[in-house]
């Protein structure tokens, strides 16, 4: 809790506003967009789910992104050392912010291990050999998943295996450093991703019967606009999608240089997200309309479109029907690795960051110190032979309860509890090359975002504390040990982590005020942030609190 009087570290930074923006949109772009965005716009009206679509792009997606370039480009720091600095009293929320990153690396690396074993299982399509389909190859085979719904620590080699490589390969970027790991892997994995992504959207497209996919994805249904459900679904994917709310895009921007068009990199970031998602539901609809083609159906009769089933057992089904398969697998499981995997790195690097400040030390070694516990949460909880269930249950709680958590209590917060919103905007304005933000976005962030967000989340965790968030499937002890006793467990480690002290002296460090000056919390302020004179006497009450 208490802060040291030693110095702060010198604060990392990357090599350019390019580099910053790769690594952006590597984070946004992730399993998200290719498994989730296709199925849900499909069950949400289709072509019409576009509109709630775009409407919760520009008046949640954009606005949020530009309150974390904000919050982290102003106060340069992870998310804890952020929080502090705005006020003591909430740096915990920083602290969750991590917490939540932490659980989310834990399964979300499973799945990129998944993908990378199914990488190497493409070349010679192994579930080919398997006369009970796909299903069976992903579940028996490959999962041996275990009978009975409960915890079994027996490990899976082909999904430890794989997943160990990630872990390892996502710790060496993350100890590298910010411009000598996380963008040089960003600027090799992104532009990769994309090439190999448009090839195999290439192919989908010349596929017989992909044109059937494609009127099934895109025919609108505006009867679909009515239902509240279909809203919900759009905020969701956006708040899901551009990776805001949970400290990743905080962190992201605290290392960028005083001087930068935050406003306008925030809009092409948003718009890549984006633009990767319709490409994604062109890929993976025109393939499930070659499918419908090749077993004389309609696409509305196809089972799995959407997450795991569609990744792993619909995609696996098509290949085997597919001329020139192993080569679709392979471009198809490589684009998941690499999506997931540029997606992993902003995740460690949140809680990697906030574990190099509180301790004062080196990215090498917090990335060790934060990775390896991760890396072993992920083997011995998801990498055994019960892992999909408790993957399944562990990543609905976190979403729906962490997640949305820590957006509505960091918009409440700068929005309505500290009022550090006109400030905020001000700094956007200040350091973007356009004067773009008004006074809609304090509007928005700090009045309806979190109300509307407070809705979503209290609709879902009302219903699953009636009936659990999928009673058929899960018990409700199951549910109760990997969704709500994971959710206390999480609590109690921020409250911990809220607690230790810091090693650095967190709350001197040189902030960037609206005037685009520098001034040090733990000095006297310049005279020319005189017009932002209530922020900086609070900081500097902070800092000399802190230290007293
Ligand atoms: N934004 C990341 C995704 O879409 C988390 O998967």
């Amino acid at each position: 809790m208490s802060s040291n009087s030693g110095k702060s570290p010198a604060r990392e930074q990357w090599g350019s506003q390019f580099g910053f923006l790769m690594a952006a949109i590597g984070s946004a772009i992730g399993l998200g967009n290719i498994w989730r965005f296709p199925g849900v716009t499909y069950s949400n009206g289709g072509g019409a789910f576009m509109i709630p679509y775009v409407v919760a792009l520009l008046t949640a997606g954009v606005p949020f992104l530009l309150l974390d370039y904000a919050v982290g480009h102003r106060y340069r720091g992870s998310s804890p050392a952020v929080f502090r600095r705005m006020s003591k009293r909430w740096e915990w929320l920083g602290w969750w912010h991590v917490v939540v990153c932490f659980v989310i690396m834990t399964y979300y690396a499973v799945i990129i291990g998944w993908s990378l074993r199914y990488t190497f299982y493409s070349v010679n399509t192994a579930w080919d050999q398997d006369k009970d389909g796909a299903k069976d190859f992903f579940f028996n085979k490959f999962l041996h998943v275990a009978s009975t719904v409960g915890y079994d620590s027996s490990p899976v080699w082909d999904v430890v295996i794989p997943l160990v490589v990630v872990w390892a390969v996502v710790i060496a970027v993350i100890g590298k450093g910010v411009a000598g790991g996380v963008e040089r892997a960003n600027k090799v994995f992104l532009p990769l991703l994309v090439l190999l992504f448009v090839v195999l959207v290439v192919r989908a497209l010349f596929l017989p019967g992909a044109v059937d996919g494609l009127n099934a994805l895109w025919t609108p249904n505006f009867d679909s606009l009515g239902d509240p459900k279909v809203w919900v679904a759009a905020y969701s994917q956006i708040f899901y999608s551009l990776s805001i709310g949970f400290g990743i895009m905080l962190t992201y921007a605290s290392y960028l240089p005083k001087k930068t068009n935050l406003v306008g990199t925030g809009l092409v970031a948003a718009f890549a997200n984006s633009s990767f998602e319709v490409l994604a539901g062109f890929g993976v609809f025109g393939t499930l309309g070659f499918m419908a083609h090749q077993q004389g159906v309609g696409v509305d009769k196809l089972q799995g479109l959407t997450g795991i089933s569609l990744s792993f057992i619909t995609f696996p089904t098509i290949i085997n029907e597919m001329p020139g398969g192993a080569l679709f697998g392979i471009l198809f499981f490589l684009s998941l690795t690499l999506a997931g995997i540029t997606s992993l790195i902003s995740l460690l690097q949140v809680v990697g960051a906030a574990a190099a400040e509180k301790m004062g030390t080196t990215p090498l070694k917090a990335a060790l110190v934060v990775g390896i516990p991760a890396a072993v949460v992920s083997v011995f909880v998801f990498g055994t032979t019960s892992g999909v269930y408790s993957l399944d249950v562990v990543d609905a709680y976190i979403n729906q309860v962490g997640v949305l958590s820590s957006a509505i209590i960091m918009s409440a917060v700068t929005g309505v509890i500290l009022r550090k919103l006109p400030m905020l905007r001000k700094h956007l304005n200040k350091v973007s090359d356009t004067k773009f933000v008004g006074t809609w976005w304090i509007v928005i962030v700090g009045a309806a975002l979190p109300i509307l967000l407070a809705y979503m989340m209290g609709d879902t965790v009302l219903g699953y504390i009636e009936n659990g968030y999928d009673p058929k499937n899960y018990s409700r002890g199951f549910e109760g040990i990997f969704g709500w006793g994971m959710l206390a467990v999480s609590v109690v480690a921020t409250i911990a982590l809220t607690w230790a002290p810091w090693r650095t002296n967190v709350d001197s460090f040189t902030a960037q005020d609206e005037e685009g000056a520098e001034y040090s919390h733990a000095g006297v302020p310049a005279p020319a942030q005189k017009s932002d004179a209530k922020e900086v006497t609070s900081d500097a009450e902070a800092a000399s609190s802190a230290q007293a």
